[in-house]
């Protein structure tokens, strides 16, 4: 009996140890082997659920987290500032050592002056935090790149290079939230691809042209406040009846792939458009979208694998609450070191940016985001993208 009770133990010892291992990350694929990680709290806020891809961010960030040996507490700010910021102070409550954060608006400034408070570092994530000097990491896609796939994306679907300024395309120009950073880098990346266009009258604008995002009072003509797909629905449909009654628009240029399908929706209630959309661009490689540009509905995507993103903000808040003193990120590039330190510009300092790289998804490529895992066997079912 006594023998038997020894080797149960034994076996307890191991297979707790095993556990342990487990989660202090043992099989992390990064490398990191998070020896002092002690299960410390990361709290996790993103913005909402409207747009899929932040679902998408809070598990894969989670799922990180916890395979470095991290506890991780994850949430979601429904569109509302207020509420995430309602969010951040729980965290700060529950004792969390670090913050990644995906902001709705700058009023997030003061919750993140209240972990500055607390000695708690906080990771911007995907979207800068704006009027803040109380953080010191931003970890994003290369948004300006974004913006020029896009713009090349038209470029190559309307054939502009071919076009002359006696047979002009139309275009109309949507951009993301004016509370968002990244949609100002996004459509002057795009606006770096098309102006030369617009300037030869190859191509013409119809609607508020702001050449580029520092246009203010154009650029919040075309913006899409909160990212809110209806509001972009609503604007294409006062547009189709309004300042494009009287042409056939070539192309829109719309910055993600929940409001590239809303405009898309606008255009076939209009039977100008039944039978040939506009090229329409995209971001975020969405299951959904990609169905359309398989069907030749959408003409693009920007892909942006979030899981990487999310691997790279906890390999980078595992640094952080290790004290290393300069963080690396695999496969990021920094901002500053190819004269984009702009993207890390807070307007009260400038945090260090580590950038990864979008890739242009078409009618060429649509499988790819499923080959990288990036699209579950639901969606693909889901969206008849066997
Ligand atoms: C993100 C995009 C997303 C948009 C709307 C941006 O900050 O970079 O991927 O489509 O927000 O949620």
């Amino acid at each position: 009996m006594k023998k038997f009770l020894a080797v149960l133990l034994a076996l307890f010892a191991v297979g707790s140890f095993a556990f342990a291992a487990g989660r202090q990350g043992g099989s992390s694929s990064s490398g990191s082997t998070s020896t002092s990680a002690g299960g410390a709290l990361i709290g996790l806020a993103m913005p909402e659920t409207t747009v899929l891809r932040w679902v998408k961010d809070g598990a894969s960030l989670k799922a990180e987290a916890e395979k470095r040996g991290y506890r991780a507490e994850l949430q979601f700010g429904n569109g509302d500032q207020t509420l995430q910021n309602q969010q951040i102070g729980n965290l700060l409550t529950q004792g969390a050592k670090l913050l990644v954060v995906g902001q709705l608006n700058d009023g997030v400034a003061s919750a993140v002056a209240d972990a500055a408070r607390d000695k708690v570092a906080v990771i911007a994530y995907d979207r800068i935090i704006q009027n803040s000097a109380d953080y010191d990491y931003y970890l994003t896609f290369n948004n300006f790149k974004v913006g020029q796939l896009q713009g090349q994306g038209i470029e190559a679907g309307l054939n502009l290079k071919a076009a002359t300024a006696a047979s002009p395309k139309y275009i109309t120009l949507f951009a993301g939230s004016p509370t968002d950073g990244n949609a100002f880098f996004f459509y002057d990346g795009a606006m770096s691809v098309l102006n030369p266009y617009i300037k030869s009258g190859v191509l013409q604008v119809v609607g508020p042209y702001p050449e580029t995002s520092k246009d203010t009072a154009n650029f919040q003509r075309i913006a899409t406040e909160g990212w809110l797909p209806n509001i972009a629905k609503t604007r294409m449909e006062n547009l189709l009846s309004g300042d494009a009654r009287n042409v056939t628009l070539d192309a829109v240029l719309a910055p993600n792939d929940t409001l590239a399908r809303a405009i898309i929706e606008a255009c076939v209630a209009d039977a100008k458009y039944v039978n040939k959309l506009p090229v329409v661009s995209g971001q975020d490689a969405e299951a959904a979208s990609l169905a359309m540009i398989k069907n030749g509905q959408q003409y693009m995507t920007v892909f942006k694998d979030t899981a990487k993103l999310a691997e790279a903000a906890i390999i980078l808040a595992d640094q952080i609450l290790k004290g290393v003193a300069n963080p690396t990120v695999p496969g990021a590039v920094l901002a500053s070191s190819i004269g984009l330190e702009a993207i890390g510009d807070t307007g009260r300092k400038i945090v260090k940016a580590y950038l990864l790289d979008p890739v242009n998804i078409t009618q060429a490529n649509w499988r790819d985001p499923i080959t990288a895992g990036f699209i579950t066997p639901e969606e693909i079912a889901a969206n008849g993208l066997q």
